[in-house]
């Protein structure tokens, strides 16, 4: 049996993810056992994990390291890696938007130079630059929100979840670009390589969607 191998983002996704593989058959429970170790692999099924961070899954996968992941769209738009988007997996599920403090609404869409505080530098350049306007990207790791509170920025450009980080700090949304969700990713030459092993898994992937959006 060829084996596979499976790069899954640690944090939000994680759950909904290892939900969605076990009940498409795989044995994900090495995953719960993990600890710190960050590759698992389950001999019995062929199938191999390994543990990475959400921003790097395109990386193993568009290299081959990894024949699939799941990773959020947010993070593939602003790779733009050259893998395979096979499945909307329906979880995950927040907005990309610009926010800041709610007398940012005009500047937002209109100011010179607006400084933008940003994990997502490219979706910034690129959805400002079809607006026609320059921008100057801040580009932050994390607690993006932080930017307009203390001057580093005018706005940002993050995702949305629940809303309670804006909400906690004052922000409100001015501009929603998208919404996102996450994907089920495949290596290009794994599905030709591997697609006895992957084909079935994406249809049983697509029945348990099915299944539950039936519901
Ligand atoms: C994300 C995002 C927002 C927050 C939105 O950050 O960047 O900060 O979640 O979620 P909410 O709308 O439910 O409040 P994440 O938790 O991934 O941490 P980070 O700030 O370290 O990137």
């Amino acid at each position: 049996m060829k084996k596979i191998t499976i790069a899954l983002a640690k944090g939000r996704l994680a759950d909904d993810a290892t939900a969605l593989l076990t009940q498409c058959g795989i044995d994900c429970g090495p995953l719960s056992s993990a600890g710190r170790r960050l590759v698992v692999e389950d001999p019995a099924s062929g199938v191999s994990f390994i543990l990475v961070k959400p921003s790097d899954v395109p990386t193993y996968v568009e290299r081959g390291v990894a024949d699939l992941g799941v990773v959020g769209k947010d993070t593939l738009m602003e790779r733009g890696s050259r893998v395979y988007e096979m499945l909307d997996l329906g979880f995950g599920k927040c907005r990309l938007c610009v926010a800041g403090f709610p007398n940012e609404v005009g500047r937002a869409i209109t100011a010179f130079n607006l400084r933008v505080a940003t994990k997502y530098p490219r979706i910034a350049r690129s959805y400002y630059a079809e607006k026609g306007m320059t921008i100057d990207v801040i580009e932050l790791n994390g607690s993006v929100e932080l930017g307009p509170l203390v001057g580093l920025s005018d706005v940002i450009l993050d995702i949305v979840e629940s809303g309670r980080t804006l909400e906690e700090n004052g922000l409100m949304i001015l501009e929603k670009i998208c919404d996102i969700s996450a994907r089920l990713i495949v290596n290009r030459v794994s599905l030709k390589t591997k697609g006895d092993r992957i084909k079935p898994l994406l249809a049983s992937m697509r029945a348990v969607l099915r299944e539950e959006n039936g519901r």
